[in-house]
């Protein structure tokens, strides 16, 4: 069969090439990128897969992630966006980086001889290992690989773009041998060890399989593809139930993306439906403020944001691949929601994301109240966000403009201009959006063309739109949220004049009618509270309460003059008023995104409990040498933790645990100072507990002694304590903590290991 079964799309994407992005924060953005990729040295991404494939490596390897079994997965998104930028701009430099990685890449394919290829440790004889029917699949470990699937996932999507994005045909051959090779790997595996494989994070393997069946013309691609329907996961969903609360959320949603993809070109309507149910089940149900979505990288229960804030949330790899999912959805049917999503997520959280100084890059997003962005070192840490930043901030003109049958959407407002070539159509759009609410487009045609421009009247525009076309108003009698659709002949130097009035509105939380963000049209304010080391970030109301519950905002908040997007609260902060800027701009910045709100009565009465719960955190964090969150992948692989088959985690009232079953164990390293009394604090459940639970807990192997209960941190959860032996802590910066179950019994659930002093 041809892949030639492509469904009838609402609207397409315009190919990068068309779009050129012009002076703004976009623009800015995808500049200092371009920078950073030219830094970056391809050598040293290419070499643990010189090694492995027995070649002397032409550089040393780059460390972080690079050192970790996890390397090479940004070589794969290095070749991307590089792909992308050649795409772009055209600029021959980035043409030669890709053609020198992908012919490093066939010689290292040609070495290994078989197909394989990658820099991942071990990777082959894991592959095999896996082949012969010996899985060990834990989450993020697959025979003691970090996550092999979810590399090689990046690898092929490099391979892809080289091909796609490019026209380097090499890369195709590489990647189809890959694929055979990959073919061979999973073609003894029965349904049921596929899917004891995939309780591993694999990334999005069914969206490149579905990729090379559109490159190839070769069924057997996408039969592969659709093997990785992970049914835990995918059933539920296909099922409309929202299985995803404690669920690893950047696991997931590229699994959406293949079905997307799988969908695209087999018309299948339940995958479809699937990826459509999951889509509204994240944004609107799991997503912050900002767009983005997770605490410590998980889920959490739908509508769940109050207990969940802090430096862990929004990881940005996760909102990466949440605007990959939109964009497909969006050229299925069209509609403004997804475009609106795009926005908010784009500002608010991708362009939010990256240091426009230095160009490095958030992993998690803080929406801590009084937190700050953390950026990740461009040349140490490559984590996996680092990696998806190349793209992200590669790809920005992606997505402005679609176009359907006789249609054009202009779906975000951006400095930019369209070349719009069987059309024989340019437009440009001419904005300081979202600093100014006016866009200008303005059209160049050798011949009058006809078409109907749609406009994103976004959902945010409660004022209105006035939209006037040479100088004359057009009626607009739709509603935001929708396209205001202007179909006419148009002509060469034909101007459309669009007014979006922007306002303050609140956002609260779901669960939490006093906590909210505050939004000026598409842009989510921040208030700054002062540098990110402010010596002061950890005394009490350091982030402000605002007295300001039932007042209209425009009472309370005033645009600061001549400064673009800034605002000063007036009389309602308490104790002190901030000023507010784009979340986007802060850059060593503390800052707060949510604000409780309360009226000056109720701060009376609330004021004493407030200080305690928050005073009661602080005090924990301050004592706080080392703390372990069980059940969370980042924080267990820093704690280099280790277990048996029978552990598993899970969630409970929104926190995360580790357990283990009969006879089992896990363990996890924690720091300690030297020479001084420390304490190891447990966090356990006070819910009812799962039977048979009896254990042992050992610090490096010898057994500690309860002392006491801590206090209650909520009422389903209480700290036990158990102090160190001094013994134990001499000479050593490093304790292990094992929970040992006794025989035929299990360990009960473990929420949080904290070493206090
Ligand atoms: O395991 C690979 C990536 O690293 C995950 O998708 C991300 O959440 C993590 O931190
Ligand atoms: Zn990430």
């Amino acid at each position: 069969m041809k892949a030639s079964m492509r469904i009838k799309q609402a609207a397409q994407a315009f190919a990068l090439g068309e779009v050129t992005l012009l002076d703004g924060p976009f623009k800015h953005a995808m500049e200092t990128n371009r920078h950073y990729l030219l830094e970056l040295e391809p050598d040293r991404l290419l070499a643990r897969f010189r090694e492995y494939a027995g070649l002397a490596p032409r550089a040393p390897q780059y460390g972080g992630w690079e050192a970790e079994s996890l390397s090479g997965h940004t070589l794969g998104h290095y070749l991307s966006a590089c792909s992308m930028m050649y795409a772009s701009l055209a600029e021959a430099e980035f043409k030669e980086r890709v053609d020198y990685i992908t012919d490093e890449l066939e010689l290292c394919q040609n070495k290994h001889g078989d197909g394989y290829v990658s820099g991942i440790p071990r990777g082959k004889e894991v592959f095999h290992e896996v082949a012969s029917g010996n899985i060990q699949s834990k989450g993020f470990d697959l025979n003691g690989a970090w996550a092999p699937l979810y590399t090689l996932h990046k690898l092929f999507a490099g391979l892809r773009d080289a091909y796609r994005l490019t026209g380097n045909e090499k890369a195709l051959v590489v990647e189809r041998k890959l694929a055979d090779w990959v073919e061979g790997i999973l073609a003894p595996l029965s349904t049921e060890q596929m899917e004891e494989m995939m309780i591993c994070e694999y990334g999005g393997m069914n969206e490149v399989l579905a990729d090379l069946y559109v490159d190839t013309n070769e069924y057997k691609y996408l039969t592969l593809a659709e093997k990785f329907w992970h049914k835990l996961v995918l059933d539920p969903l296909a099922e409309h139930v929202d299985c995803l609360p404690g669920k690893h959320a950047n696991t997931q949603i590229p699994k959406l993306i293949g079905l997307a993809k799988e969908y695209e070109w087999t018309n299948d309507e339940k995958r479809r439906d699937t990826a459509e149910f999951f889509w509204n089940s994240v944004v609107h149900h799991h997503s912050y403020a900002n767009g983005g979505n997770s605490f410590g990288e998980y889920f959490g229960d739908a509508d769940s944001f109050n207990d969940r804030l802090g430096p862990q949330t929004t990881e940005t790899c996760n909102t990466y691949n949440m605007l990959k999912l939109t964009k497909h959805l969006f050229e299925w049917k069209a509609s403004a929601a997804e475009a609106d999503y795009y926005e908010r997520a784009m500002f608010n959280h991708i362009l939010a994301s990256q240091n426009p100084h230095s160009g490095g890059m958030t992993y998690y997003l803080s929406l801590a109240m009084g937190g700050h962005k953390i950026f990740d070192d461009k040349f140490d840490d490559f984590t996996c966000c680092i990696g998806t930043g190349m793209e992200s901030q590669a790809s920005y003109g992606n997505a402005i403009y679609f176009k359907g049958e006789d249609k054009l959407f202009v779906n975000q407002f951006i400095h930019s201009e369209l070349a719009w070539t069987e059309k024989g159509v340019t437009l440009l759009q001419e904005t300081e959006y979202p600093s100014d609410d006016v866009i200008r487009l303005k059209l160049s045609c050798a011949k009058p063309v006809r078409f109907s421009l749609n406009i994103r009247y976004p959902g945010w525009a409660e004022q209105g739109v006035s939209i006037e076309i040479n100088g004359e108003k057009v009626a607009v009698d739709q509603s935001p949220g929708s396209f205001i659709a202007i179909n006419r002949l148009w002509i060469d130097g034909d101007l459309i004049r669009v007014v979006l009035p922007m306002s303050l509105r609140l956002e609260a939380m779901p669960d939490n009618a006093d906590r909210a963000a505050i939004f000026y049209g598409p842009v989510l304010l921040a208030g700054d509270l002062g540098s990110h080391d402010d010596p002061h970030a950890s005394e009490f109301l350091y982030a402000p309460v605002l007295l300001a519950k039932g007042k209209p905002l425009d009472t309370w908040l005033e645009a600061v003059p001549g400064k673009s997007l800034a605002f000063q609260s007036k009389m309602v902060g308490y104790p002190r008023n901030v000023e507010l800027a784009p979340f986007y701009q802060m850059v060593d910045r503390s800052y707060t995104v949510y604000w409780d709100l309360f009226t000056p009565d109720g701060w009376a009465i609330a004021e004493a409990d407030y200080r305690k719960v928050m005073e009661k955190m602080k005090r924990l964090e301050q004592c706080t040498i080392d703390y372990a969150q069980p059940g969370e992948m980042q924080p267990e692989r820093d704690h280099d933790f280790q277990g048996d088959s029978s552990t598993r985690v899970g969630m409970l009232n929104r926190r995360p645990f580790r357990m283990a079953g009969q006879g089992g164990w896990f363990s996890f390293d924690l720091k300690v100072k030297p020479e001084s009394e420390m304490m190891l604090v447990v966090t356990y459940t006070s819910a009812q507990e799962m039977p048979n639970c009896e254990f042992d807990v050992l610090l490096n192997g010898e057994l500690l002694a309860e002392v006491q209960e801590g206090f209650t941190e909520e009422d389903k959860f209480y700290n036990v304590n158990f102090p160190l032996p001094s013994a134990a802590l001499a000479g050593t910066e490093k304790v292990t903590v094992m929970f040992q179950a006794k025989e035929g019994k299990r360990v009960r659930r473990v929420f949080g290991l904290r070493i206090v002093d």
